[in-house]
């Protein structure tokens, strides 16, 4: 049968549609960065000394339950995305947030595990400023690999616009999909808390991140498998991260360290137990023969990837900063945007306490 007017029609539509998003995509490359300042600088030279440990007392202890300070602004509205993570918010600044204010945003954090603010300044408010807030939360840890700002080590810089194709490469360059689910930089000692997160540019479509509670991983085990797994230990790992960057000529700015964290961990404030594993950055469980340990990891990443209903997808927009508590989450870029299209956003990441068994 002959295509209809109304087919042709869609035809020319679909057309005409696909030519307005490569003007879009052509004129948003040409435009350049919108915050020059923030790409990823690598310097082989820098060098940093071994981590330290340091005296950690989470400020969410602190905070008021109620979270007036946080979330008691006429403005303020507050959405849950699911039931176990997740919850956007408008009407608030964090740049303008008081002592108390940061204390509850900490708090609020590890009770939603994910906050997404939308409509923020706080990409503007200048690396200093940026620093002093999130330093709140623990001090924070300079990447040993990563880009970072030039004259300012502390933050990471997660950058793409076609040029470079380490993400892909760095997850494995013969893969079906690059969802990579870790958790920030667990194999320090002192591993990251209330972790920010900020967008500068992104694509139209897409870019979005994926996040899992552990806390629900952890309650969805039974009672027999979650008395096993408590007491257990796991190695978490920098060294694959440290040999991918030397390969490619990048910068070690510290020897890539190793730590043993408990399998299930408490959080300081709330008291819930988590799963403490990471597919990013586990290596091994204590104590286990090498076929034990696989067989048991595998099990607990297939668990923690496959449980949608304790998932959710964090989108972003101009604005948006996104505050996660990488104690009881893990999380994945989702990497589904043309390899052209530019996202740049910018991380820091304070640490908190060393582990604590459940
Ligand atoms: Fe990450």
């Amino acid at each position: 049968m002959a295509p209809s007017v109304a087919d042709h029609s869609q035809n020319t539509t679909e057309t005409v549609t696909s030519e307005v998003l490569k003007l879009q995509l052509n004129n948003a490359q040409n435009k350049g960065p919108s915050y020059p300042a923030y790409l990823p600088h690598f310097d082989v030279n820098e060098k940093f000394p071994p981590t330290e440990i340091f005296e950690f007392t989470d400020p969410a202890l602190k905070a008021d339950p109620k979270k007036p300070n946080l979330l008691g602004g006429a403005d303020v509205k507050v959405n849950h995305l699911t039931p176990y993570l997740g919850t956007e918010i408008s009407g608030v600044q964090i740049s303008q947030l008081s002592k108390e204010g940061l204390a509850e945003l900490g708090l609020y954090t590890a009770e939603r595990k994910v906050l997404v603010f939308r409509d923020q300044d706080f990409k503007d408010i200048g690396p200093e400023r940026q620093i002093e807030i999130a330093k709140t939360f623990g001090k924070i840890q300079i990447h040993p690999t990563s880009g970072n700002v030039k004259g300012y080590p502390e933050f990471h810089v997660v950058y793409r616009d076609g040029s470079d194709s380490s993400f892909r490469e760095y997850n494995g360059s013969n893969r079906i999909n690059n969802t990579q689910w870790h958790s920030d930089i667990s194999y320090e000692k002192q591993t990251p808390g209330t972790t920010l997160f900020w967008i500068l540019d992104q694509p139209e479509t897409g870019g979005s991140t994926l996040f899992s509670s552990q806390v629900e991983a952890y309650n969805r085990l039974s009672p027999e498998f979650q008395k096993r797994l408590e007491g257990l230990k796991a190695v978490h790992s920098a060294v694959y991260q440290a040999d991918f960057a030397r390969a490619r000529g990048g910068p070690v700015r510290r020897e890539p360290v190793e730590s043993i964290h408990p399998l299930v961990r408490r959080h300081p404030v709330t008291g819930e137990k988590a799963l403490y594993v990471n597919q990013g950055f586990t290596r091994s469980i204590v104590g286990f023969k090498d076929e034990e340990s696989e067989y048991l990891l595998k099990f607990l990443y297939d668990h923690i990837a496959k449980g949608a209903d304790f998932h959710i997808r964090a989108t972003y927009q101009p604005g948006t900063v996104v505050v996660w508590d990488n104690r009881l989450t893990v999380h994945s870029a989702v990497d589904d945007f043309a390899d052209n299209v530019r996202r740049h956003a910018v991380r820091l990441t304070p640490q908190a306490e060393i582990p604590i068994p459940a």
